[in-house]
């Protein structure tokens, strides 16, 4: 049950979330952790935890009547996407007016969905996106730190170049080589010791078996497996599931109360709950903790809370796009849903592009060569609080993406020319070659050094802290968990040493 009070609160249990509560129970602070989503370890009817990409049921998405997947057709055709029942599942997909936010829901956040993509920004554009951070301490100490908690590992490079997982990715590096590019492996905390043993048909099959954004049964390092196991490991942290905080209160003497509610997995609200603290971390995402901060700023429960909350906010250049691969040029029908290979354009002096080479785990060949694009948009979206619907809502309109595709347009046309190859048109749902209408990668809204201080103390509040993706203004050009969690690292270890915080 829940307790009354507790000395230290998390909300959410994604990656920034996770470093707090383990550094909070290594120091000995009693924590609460509060989560919305479901703790995923229950196998359903089919022996599974999680369902397939290709056959989603009620486990794939938060409470929607049909999927919403991120290749919408294929040949124009709505093959993707399958009636479900509502049921809270792992996969949410926020849609705002203009923009479209895929976010992971359950005991783990993001890391229960997403692609186990590792990657560390390069220095100078860290540098450039956080300048009051200190680079030699982020690339010395904290990213090798959040690389060996989250179990960061690399593709056994000699099996890459005669898997047939990969076919797709060397596919793809033949048409980006023959443009002049470069391509970068990349680290990963899916095990790719396991992918080698699914390959050899040794193990039973999780990347290689379609599973891929809606949860995989094996092979990933999630982190319930990770920095969450070992912060249960110390004793101290407690995980409350299906919990959604609702409201955050100041008393008189400081303390933080929680208006929390509980429900089931059908939605059901069973109680609402309080739950009081003297320290508070949010950890609930970009969109979960800047709704919270706007709500309670707006509707003056937080008043002090600065103009800057709810600013900042980006897609970190996300734009998805295919290419038809000429017949000859195949991928063969198995494609590991964990990529491991980049196309690197990030030192174009007009357009950098990080462009991941993505799978389409479909079980057959495409003749498609897809990808998801990491672009430097400087465009930025901020949150306004709705008081019908009691939300934040997104404002991010539509031409604020053109630059992101600008971008991406510029490298694959490039690489199109050099290989005589086109785009696709079938796979967005209408006949656009680029998906710019979500993002994988939602970042800023409480930015480090704007609604907070430099180590995410929120301005305004004492024993309040911001400790997620929502502290990165709008771009990290690469994919974000690894700097997220290196920074959650860097924060609370000088809270921990500086706030005097403990039982
Ligand atoms: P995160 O979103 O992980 O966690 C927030 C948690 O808080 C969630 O569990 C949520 O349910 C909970 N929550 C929210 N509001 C709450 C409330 N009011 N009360 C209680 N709980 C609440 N990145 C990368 O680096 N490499 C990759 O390969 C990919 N691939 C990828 C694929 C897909 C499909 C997605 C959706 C995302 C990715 N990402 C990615 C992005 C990455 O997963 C993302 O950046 C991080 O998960 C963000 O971490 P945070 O700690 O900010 O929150």
């Amino acid at each position: 049950p829940l307790p009354e009070y507790s000395p230290a609160v998390v909300i959410g249990t994604g990656y920034g979330a996770a470093v707090t509560a383990l550094r909070l129970g290594e120091a000995g602070v009693p924590t609460v952790m509060l989560e919305m989503g479901q703790l995923w370890n229950e196998p359903g009817p089919d022996g599974k935890v999680f369902c397939d990409m290709l056959k989603p049921d009620r486990r794939s998405m938060w409470f929607k009547k049909r999927t919403e997947a991120p290749l919408a057709s294929f040949l124009w055709l709505d093959v993707a996407n399958h009636d479900i029942d509502p049921y809270a599942g792992v996969l949410d997909r926020v849609n705002y007016g203009g923009m479209s936010v895929y976010v992971g829901r359950g005991v783990g956040g993001g890391s229960l969905v997403n692609g186990a993509m590792a990657v560390q920004p390069k220095r100078s554009y860290f540098e450039e996106i956080l300048p009051r951070v200190n680079a030699d301490e982020m690339y010395g100490k904290y990213y090798p730190r959040a690389n060996a908690g989250l179990g960061v590992n690399h593709i056994d490079e000699a099996w890459f170049e005669t898997c047939k997982s990969y076919q797709f990715a060397r596919v793809s590096r033949k048409a980006a080589q023959k443009t002049g590019l470069k391509t970068t492996f990349v680290p990963s905390v899916y095990d790719f010791d396991y992918l080698k043993k699914e390959e050899a048909g040794t193990v039973e099959r999780s990347a290689l078996a379609s599973e891929v954004i809606y949860g995989n049964n094996h092979g990933k390092r999630s982190l319930d497996k990770t920095y969450l196991a070992a912060a249960l490991g110390t004793g101290h942290v407690t995980i409350q599931t299906l919990h959604e905080v609702r409201e955050i209160i100041q008393q008189q003497d400081g303390t933080y109360t929680l208006v929390v509610r509980e429900s089931d997995a059908l939605g059901n609200v069973l109680s609402t709950k309080h739950l009081s603290t003297k320290y508070l971390f949010l950890g609930a995402g970009s969109l979960g903790s800047t709704e919270l901060l706007v709500r309670a700023r707006d509707t003056g429960r937080l008043p002090r809370l600065s103009e800057a909350v709810g600013q900042g906010w980006g897609t970190n250049g996300n734009v998805m796009l295919g290419r038809a691969n000429h017949v000859w040029d195949t991928t063969g029908s198995l494609e590991a849903g964990m990529p491991a290979l980049g196309i690197d354009d990030w030192d174009n002096p007009t357009h950098p592009v990080f462009a991941e080479i993505a799978p389409v785990p479909a079980g057959l060949e495409t003749w498609a060569s897809l990808y998801l694009a990491i672009t430097k948009n400087p465009e930025r979206g901020h949150f306004t609080y709705d008081a019908a619907s009691d939300s934040a809502k997104l404002q991010w309109s539509p031409d604020q993406g053109q630059p992101s595709i600008d971008a991406a347009k510029s490298l694959f046309d490039r690489i199109n020319k050099a290989n005589s190859t086109i785009y696709r048109y079938d796979l967005f749902g209408d006949t656009r070659a680029f998906e710019n209408r979500f993002t994988y990668h939602p970042l800023g809204g409480l930015v480090l050094g704007e609604a907070t201080d430099d180590y995410g103390r929120v301005k305004g509040y004492r024993n309040l802290y911001v400790m997620d993706g929502s502290l990165i203004p709008g771009s990290t050009g690469v994919n974000p968990f690894v700097t997220i969690t290196a920074l959650a690292e860097r924060n609370i270890e000088r809270v921990i040493a500086e706030d005097g915080v403990r039982a």
